[in-house]
């Protein structure tokens, strides 16, 4: 007989803390949209209802940092916050050295430049949008050795976000290794739908690397998630803890780029984190070119002392449970009613297949972008385009890369929305969905040179 669950689920916290959101009219909506010309990133937050557009500095801290934020230790140099978020970086982490850095993407600058020279290579498990542009920017060229499984949205392998190691042995086969600068590893998989890479994915590129001579580049924006989805899915690591987890996954790296916008429960904040002293030297020199001095890379103490306690709370297994568990929700509730998304669910976010929205639209009438207008349009949520727009031009020949994916990201905050928002958000993608045939997609009408989807412009065809 079937168990009867006695206890539902719930948050593992409660609100000190609110925001008023705002309402707006269909018709206000439609001049918002056309104004921002149908780019989500060029709305302005008070025309947005529920903002599902990202996961990245949007999060809830918790009193427990908004007290450390007291705690700001304001000098230019040896800020007493820098040596907290160093001990946690170590602590949770496991690298030797710490270069902070204004967010991510500062972190992906450095390392591309100090590792990268002129036609080399860079493999990775999917590109994501900064990441392969800095290593671009730096000369080298990116290569995609994710496994096919994770450009299936219907593919339900529970490690979506693995290396394919034979390709990866391909390229090195067949550029030589030391054309290739490092490979890049991401946590929870961004681009494929917030999909995880497995322990024993993690350990057979490493191993294969170390062979190699070739350096392994953590992406751990997500690993926290990640190392969940490892404890949930993995034979062996059931009774770990995720502290345990992620040391062992950044064991098999030589290095890691961090966005703490993510999983470490802040709104701004990054680092480099490295192994090896002479790289460690170089960085924490060019960090001052780019960042600042390299005890504050860009950031205030207090910044830096709310990222140190993010990293101690976002570890913790009832926190993960509930911000993986409130996408699963969605997620689930989005499957019942047919629609069809990227499976399984991620970690971060709930992707919808544009693709099967608007068979009618080529990809060059940008249908995921068409899809977050029109989610916009119908209840005021906001949601992100990954598809052709995101995946920009080759530098090469100029012309768009087609990805596979044809998605549009609902991300999720952590701790900042309630079931019941979580159940709006349904509603209005259940409309959408209804109304999918009358779409007639959209133009793209001014490109900028990088990272388009942040800036373009678009109108209704
Ligand atoms: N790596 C991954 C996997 C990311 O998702 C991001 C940011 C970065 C690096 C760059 O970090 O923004 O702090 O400079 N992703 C955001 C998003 C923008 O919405 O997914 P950053």
């Amino acid at each position: 007989m079937k168990q009867i669950q006695r206890r539902s689920w719930a948050e593992p916290f409660k609100i000190k803390s609110v925001e008023p959101l705002r309402m707006t009219t269909r018709e206000e909506r439609e001049q918002t949209i056309k104004e921002a010309g149908y780019n989500t990133f060029l709305l302005r937050s008070r025309d947005v209802y529920i903002d599902l557009l990202t996961d990245s500095g949007t999060n809830a801290m918790s009193d427990f940092q908004w007290a450390g934020m007291m705690l700001g230790d304001e000098a230019y140099a040896g800020s007493e916050n820098y040596y907290n978020l160093e001990k946690a970086v170590q602590e949770f982490y496991g690298y030797k050295h710490l270069v902070p850095t204004h967010q991510g993407r500062g972190a992906e600058n450095l390392i591309s430049q100090i590792l990268i020279k002129k036609g080399d290579y860079v493999p990775g498990n999917m590109y994501f949008t900064t990441t392969r542009l800095h290593q671009e920017l730096a000369g080298g060229n990116f290569v995609d050795v994710i496994i096919d499984e994770a450009h299936d949205p219907q593919n339900t392998f529970p490690f979506k976000g693995n290396v394919d190691l034979q390709k990866y042995e391909n390229l090195i086969k067949k550029v030589g290794a030391e054309k290739i600068a490092y490979i890049t590893i991401g946590a929870t998989v961004n681009m494929a739908g917030g999909q995880p890479i497995s322990m024993e994915n993690l350990r057979a590129v490493f191993q294969l690397s170390q062979k190699n001579k070739i350096k392994v580049v953590f992406d751990a924006t997500r690993a926290m998630e990640n190392a969940f989805f490892i404890k949930k899915r993995e034979k062996g690591y059931e009774n770990k803890t995720i502290k345990e987890i992620l040391l062992e996954m950044c064991s098999y790296s030589d290095a890691a780029t961090m966005s703490g916008k993510k999983d470490l429960l802040v709104n701004i904040g990054g680092f480099l984190a490295i192994n090896d002293d002479a790289i460690f030297e170089e960085a924490r020199n060019m960090v001052v070119i780019y960042e600042g001095l390299h005890t504050y890379g860009g950031l205030a103490g207090r910044d830096m002392e709310a990222m140190a306690r993010g990293i101690q709370e976002a570890c913790q297994l009832d926190h993960l449970q509930a911000r993986i568990g409130q996408v699963e929700y969605v997620g689930n509730r989005l499957l019942e009613l047919g629609i069809p998304i990227v499976t399984p669910i991620g970690g971060h976010a709930i992707f919808l297949d544009a693709k099967k929205f608007y068979p009618q639209l080529e990809q060059l009438k940008f249908p995921a972008q068409t899809l977050a207008a029109e989610l916009y349009l119908d209840s005021g949520i906001r949601a992100m385009e990954r598809g052709i727009v995101s995946a920009g031009r080759n530098k090469e020949t100029g012309d768009h890369y087609y990805p596979k994916l044809e998605l549009v990201r609902l991300t999720f905050p952590r701790r900042v929305y309630t079931q019941a928002h979580c159940d709006v958000t349904v509603e209005s993608v259940y409309e959408v969905w209804q109304n999918r045939e009358s779409v007639k997609g959209l133009k793209m009408i001014y490109e900028p040179k990088y990272l388009r989807f942040f800036q373009a412009r678009f109108e209704k065809l």
